[in-house]
Parts: structure tokens; C-alpha cells; sequence
């Protein structure tokens, strides 16, 4: 009894007065609670309740990897929900627009479904006339990943992991896919996402997340103020591929490069902004390295909520929940309204597999995907 009494209290000595155990300490602490949230197809799916001892707290379920809640304080210290999303399962069951999932294998659409790879040419199932979308019918966002929780030595998190078919959705390879979720004590929530393939693919992984600081359901986005580091767009045509072109934000509604609110220039005289119905493009990023930067940060004044993206990708979706309409009854019986939550999806830009002069979203037999975006929140 007393030597364990002592073990334990040297072994608190030694992790306290060890510096590098500083940068573990921000992912160590969060303590998850598991509960049963219902069942897919006969199978038990869980709900996963990250909380650091800030008292932040990110649910998530291993069903399509979804992140259900975010619950983070405002300026005067009260905690408020930050996605959009439903109370139980069923709502994540039925029709959605992939309300916090997992989004894979592609990120986004692909012109008419098709590409090719080594003049093998693939046909994606077209779930968004005239093309691919947010990768099918059963994307990453419908499986019931495997979960593994983490040991105290690895994080505070889940490591959720799948196995996608050679041909799933129309895509080739089989694909071993790994996404971790971590909260830190510094209220970042990390994601992680790995894959492998065995026949060269495509792959852009990403979390479609959608947010309103001032709390889900709590009218709409258009006053939070946003800065995106980026100076350049992707624009569309009106199935909302990119043309190809890359142009500036310089003198458009797109010029996010200083903060302005989302409702600014929502509604100008624009024709990207009609073929989006506001906001659904992506930016290419003024560092669109592969090294960890900051991608944008969104702040909601009467909350004094803000949240930064950080990211590894070149790009990033904005989108402004253009398609809610107030037919979907979220959380606590609240509808969503058009623009009532934004999406900042970091990614590859659309219909890469198609377009030569972006970023390649091409993955090999023998490589490793890698992707890593953190969502950090603060008060002002
Ligand atoms: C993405 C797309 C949008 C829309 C939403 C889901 O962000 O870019 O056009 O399809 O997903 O509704």
C-alpha cells in the first residue's frame, strides 16, 4: 500500500517536473465518456464525449464519424452548442446534408462523376445531377467506423477507422482510411486523417461541420466576421465545378483577405454568388503548402465567441448553408433556415482528379494520405 502511495507520487513527480510533457499535456487531459446512441442496420453505434478541463466538451459519433456537438463557452463563461445538428440518431439516419460527417472519398464534386487514372477511365453514381458529390450515395459520412479509444500515453481522443472496397462508390483501390479526433486543453479540436491505398485512387478527405457561434439554431451567420488567409478562388459554372480558372478576390465579395462580415456582400450583384446562392466556393489558401498554417478565423460579436481553422490542405470549401431551408428541425426543436450555419471544409480543390493545374489529389500503392485541421476556439 505504502510503496504504491510512493510509486504513484514519484510518478507524478517525474511527469511534473518533465518540460516535454507540456505539449502532451494540451491532448492529454480530455476524459471520454462512451454511451449508446442507438443502432444502424442492427449494429450498436456510440456517442464519444470528449471534455477538457476547461469544461469544453465535442461529442461524436462513430456513425459516419460525425461530430454532434460542440459546446464551448461564450465571453461570460456559458457553454453553447456551435454545430448544427440533431438530438438522437434517427435525424443523422434520415435524409441531411452531412451535418458534421466525415466527408470521403472526395471532398466536394466531381464533374459528371468521371475521371481517369492511366487512361483507365472510372464512373462515379451521380448523386448531385449532373455530378459526383461528397463521394456518393454511401460516403464515409453512412459507415459505422471502428473505434479505438485512447490510452492516456496516446491522447485524449478516438481513433476511428475503416476499410473502403476496391470499387465502393464507384472508386478504385481498396482503401485502409484512419481519422483521429483529439480535444486539447487549449479547446482545439484536432482531426487526423490517414489512408492507404492498393491501386492508385483519388482521395480528399474532410469534416462538414457547420457552425454558428452564436449556438446552433440561434438565427442565422451573417453577422460573425470572417478572415480567410487567401487571395485567390476556384470559380464555378453553374453545377458548381470549377472552371478551371483561378482569379483574385481583389475588389469582389470573395475578398475575405481583411475581416468582413459573411452578410457583407452576400447578396451583391454577382454571378458566382448566384450560381452558389451565396457562398459555396473554395479558396485557395495563400499558403497552400502542405505545412500546418492558419486557414481563417470567424468571429461572432454578441457571443464573443471565435474560432480559428488550421489546416495542412491548399484549400478551403466556404460554404453558407445556402441549401437549409427550415425544413430540417435540429437540435431542441430549432429549424435551420437558409444560412443559418457556414462550413469552412479544408481540402484539395473540386474536381482536381480532373483539372491538371491543381494540387494533385492522386494517392499511390505504397504512400500515405495525410491531412491534419485543428478548430480552435477563444473569446474575445
Ligand atoms: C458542400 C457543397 C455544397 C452543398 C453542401 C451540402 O459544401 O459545396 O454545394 O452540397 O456541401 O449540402
Amino acid at each position: 500500500m505504502y510503496r504504491s502511495m510512493l510509486f504513484s507520487a514519484l510518478l507524478f513527480l517525474i511527469i511534473a517536473c518533465n518540460p516535454s510533457n507540456e505539449s502532451k499535456d494540451r491532448v492529454m487531459q480530455a476524459r471520454i465518456t462512451k454511451e449508446s446512441f442507438g443502432n444502424v442496420k442492427g449494429e450498436e453505434v456510440f456517442l464519444y464525449i470528449l471534455e477538457n478541463r476547461n469544461g469544453m466538451k465535442v461529442s461524436i459519433t462513430n456513425y459516419g464519424g460525425i461530430v454532434t456537438k460542440i459546446q464551448v463557452p461564450d465571453r461570460d463563461g456559458s457553454l453553447g452548442d456551435v454545430v448544427l445538428g440533431f438530438d438522437s440518431l434517427k435525424g443523422y439516419l434520415d435524409d441531411h446534408p452531412y451535418f458534421g460527417a466525415i466527408i470521403g472519398r472526395y471532398g466536394n464534386r466531381i464533374d459528371k462523376g468521371a475521371f481517369e487514372i492511366n487512361e483507365e477511365s472510372f464512373q462515379l453514381p451521380i448523386n448531385n445531377d449532373p455530378n459526383s458529390l461528397h463521394g456518393g450515395f454511401q460516403g464515409f459520412d453512412k459507415k459505422v467506423w471502428q473505434v479505438k479509444e485512447h490510452t492516456i500515453e496516446e491522447g485524449g481522443g478516438i481513433e476511428l477507422s475503416s476499410i473502403s472496397k476496391d470499387g465502393e462508390e464507384g472508386y478504385p483501390g481498396k482503401l485502409n482510411v484512419t481519422v483521429e479526433y483529439a480535444l486539447t486543453n487549449d479547446n482545439e479540436l484536432l482531426i487526423d486523417y490517414r489512408a492507404t491505398t492498393d491501386k492508385p485512387t483519388v482521395i480528399n478527405l474532410t469534416n462538414h461541420s457547420y457552425f454558428n457561434l452564436k449556438g446552433a439554431g440561434n438565427g442565422n451567420v451573417l453577422e460573425h466576421v470572417l478572415r480567410i488567409e487567401s487571395d485567390q478562388f476556384t470559380p464555378v459554372d453553374e453545377t458548381l465545378i470549377p472552371t478551371g480558372a483561378v482569379e483574385n478576390v481583389k475588389n469582389t465579395p470573395f475578398d475575405f483577405s481583411t475581416p468582413k462580415t459573411i452578410g457583407e456582400r452576400i447578396d451583391s450583384e454577382n454571378i458566382q454568388l448566384q450560381h452558389g446562392g451565396g457562398y459555396d466556393h473554395n479558396f485557395v489558401l495563400r499558403d497552400s503548402s502542405s505545412k500546418l498554417k492558419s486557414v481563417a478565423i470567424v468571429y461572432e460579436p454578441s457571443s464573443g465567441r471565435q474560432m480559428e481553422v488550421l489546416s495542412t490542405e491548399p484549400g478551403v470549401q466556404f460554404y453558407t448553408g445556402n441549401f437549409l431551408d427550415g425544413t430540417l428541425i435540429g437540435k431542441g426543436g430549432k429549424s435551420y433556415n437558409k444560412r443559418y450555419g457556414f462550413c469552412l471544409e479544408t481540402q484539395h480543390f473540386p474536381d482536381s482528379p480532373n483539372q491538371e493545374k491543381f494540387p494533385s489529389t492522386r494517392l499511390d500503392p505504397g504512400e500515405e494520405y495525410r491531412s491534419k485541421t485543428i478548430y480552435k476556439f477563444s473569446i474575445r
